[in-house]
């Protein structure tokens, strides 16, 4: 199944599956010690930070005695958080040893098209694409995917992700938790899905291709609903969705309130408290918590999929519209913070005044229904590697009105900008969706309208892409491609 579903005609390196030495359909122990990815800062000469990369094929034992085959970036499964200044010019070489073709797209980057890592800088088994471009956006959490052309959704699903940091002067003199590991933490979430033999499951049923691929264990940065050993009192939290398809509303069992600090492309302006927090696919928050009562909590998702229509309607046939939880912080150990959590974030972003002199495009997000299930469209078409769809010009300041005329939500991202909401059926977004985002969630029925200021990298030949994040929807293509000229 693992070689079908990357689509590998012949795969170099050999393999043979999954080894068996535990049914993990029964309560065979899991491996649950939280995992802190391996920081990668890169190696620096000059004004230019290096940082090499390799795809790969490999076993992970997320139950322990049982390897299960998987996909990882110079790890077996994910790759190393890397971590760059702004201002820095990074080059990222990226070598392909998993016999199939592949790309890393960095998501929420603003770069040159051909450095972007999307479907046309395919990297074949055995090839070397380097990207280099200079960092210009400000600190905030993005990540890296496979964006491989119909196969995002298997390499992402098998392990081809990772999360990437960018720190800026002024980030750091904000007083925030930032000891990586200790009470800074990355959280990687994603759902999947093992075969009775420890296989990684894809895609079994028509429900998968047309809801997108959901599975009903937890993984955080790898690890099956893992317990992290708080030690500060208070905590810093990356959370980043990186499910293929489902979206999260997250909160912690005993419903205490955490504060927003930072949405997909930066800072908010001042940290917002809530006690629950919807991210779907593609989406980071930074969130901080407060654990100076040194109790054990979860952190949980209340129900499984962001609404209702059919997403609804289909959770809670399956019953899986219940709590479950993500994963455990026990802060029995957890010493006495040195930070507190402050009250102004940044100056106010600069919100492009939405005028009758900006031009306004058009989305449409479509599904087909019928019995093949296909028909995933954007406009009424499907993505072609060799149709542009559009062209914008540099510098300019667009705003893009997506209608979801499909019975469920879809995540739309749109690549090479940082982008603000201006409104969702008309209503102003809250305060957790007024920062910069990368990704919005368009519900069943809903026009959201955003607003962007393309940078002035311009390329008439080299696309970026706009799409839905729900990967198995990106690969039957609600997926389009514009330049910048
Ligand atoms: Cu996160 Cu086009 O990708
Ligand atoms: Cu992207
Ligand atoms: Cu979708």
């Amino acid at each position: 199944g693992f070689l079908k579903s990357l689509g590998a005609a012949s795969l170099i390196v050999p393999f043979s599956g999954a080894t068996v030495s535990a049914d993990t359909s029964t309560s065979a122990g899991t491996i649950n010690t939280f995992k802190v990815p391996p920081l990668d800062f890169g190696q620096r000469s000059g004004d230019t930070l290096s940082f090499n990369l390799q795809l790969g094929v490999a076993k992970t034992q997320f139950f322990k005695g049982v390897n299960t085959s998987t996909l990882g970036i110079n790890q077996s499964y994910l790759g190393p958080v890397l971590r760059a200044k702004r201002g820095d010019n990074v080059r990222i070489n990226v070598t392909n040893q998993m016999g199939v073709p592949s790309t890393l797209h960095w998501h929420g980057m603003v770069l040159p098209a051909n450095m972007d890592g999307g479907p046309h800088q395919e990297i074949k088994h055995g090839d070397r694409w380097t990207s280099e471009f200079k960092i210009r956006q400000e600190a905030s959490t993005l990540w890296y995917h496979s964006h491989q052309m119909h196969q995002t959704g298997a390499q992402v699903y098998h392990g081809l992700a990772g999360l990437f940091i960018i720190d800026d002067d002024s980030s750091q003199q904000l007083g925030l938790p930032q000891e990586y590991g200790v009470d800074d933490i990355p959280c990687t979430i994603q759902d999947r899905r093992f075969n009775r033999d420890g296989s990684l499951s894809y895609i079994g049923s028509m429900h998968d291709r047309m809801m997108g691929m959901e599975g009903d264990t937890i993984l955080v940065n790898g690890v099956v609903t893992p317990t992290l050993q708080a030690k500060r009192s208070l905590l810093r939290l990356r959370l980043h969705n990186g499910s293929n398809a489902r979206t999260y509303q997250l909160a912690f069992s005993d419903q205490r309130n955490f504060q927003v600090i930072a949405s997909d492309g930066g800072f908010l302006t001042a940290p917002v408290t809530i006690n629950s927090l919807r991210l779907a696919v593609g989406e980071r928050a930074e969130i901080l918590v407060d654990v100076s009562d040194q109790k054990t909590i979860q952190l949980l998702s209340q129900q499984a999929n962001g609404g209702g229509g059919m997403m609804g309607m289909m959770s809670r046939m399956s019953g899986s519209s219940e709590a479950f939880t993500i994963m455990t912080i026990d802060a029995k150990q957890a010493q006495p913070s040195t930070h507190a959590i402050p009250a102004t974030l940044r100056a106010m972003a600069a919100i492009p005044n939405p005028k009758a002199s900006i031009a306004t495009r058009k989305f449409d997000l479509q599904m087909g229904m019928g019995m093949m299930g296909g028909g995933f469209r954007i406009n009424g078409k499907t993505m072609e590697m060799s149709r542009i769809d559009f062209q914008v010009k540099r510098n300019s300041t667009e705003i893009w009105e997506v209608r979801n005329d499909s019975p469920m939500a879809h995540p739309f991202h749109v690549h090479n900008v940082q982008f603000h909401i201006l409104d969702r059926n008309g209503k102003k977004p809250t305060e957790i969706e007024s920062g910069l985002k990368d990704t919005v969630l368009v519900q069943r029925d809903e026009v959201v309208r955003i607003v962007m200021t393309f940078p002035e990298y311009s390329d008439a030949k080299v696309p970026y892409m706009y799409h839905c994040h729900i990967l198995e929807h990106e690969d039957q293509g609600m997926m389009g491609q514009f330049v910048v000229v």
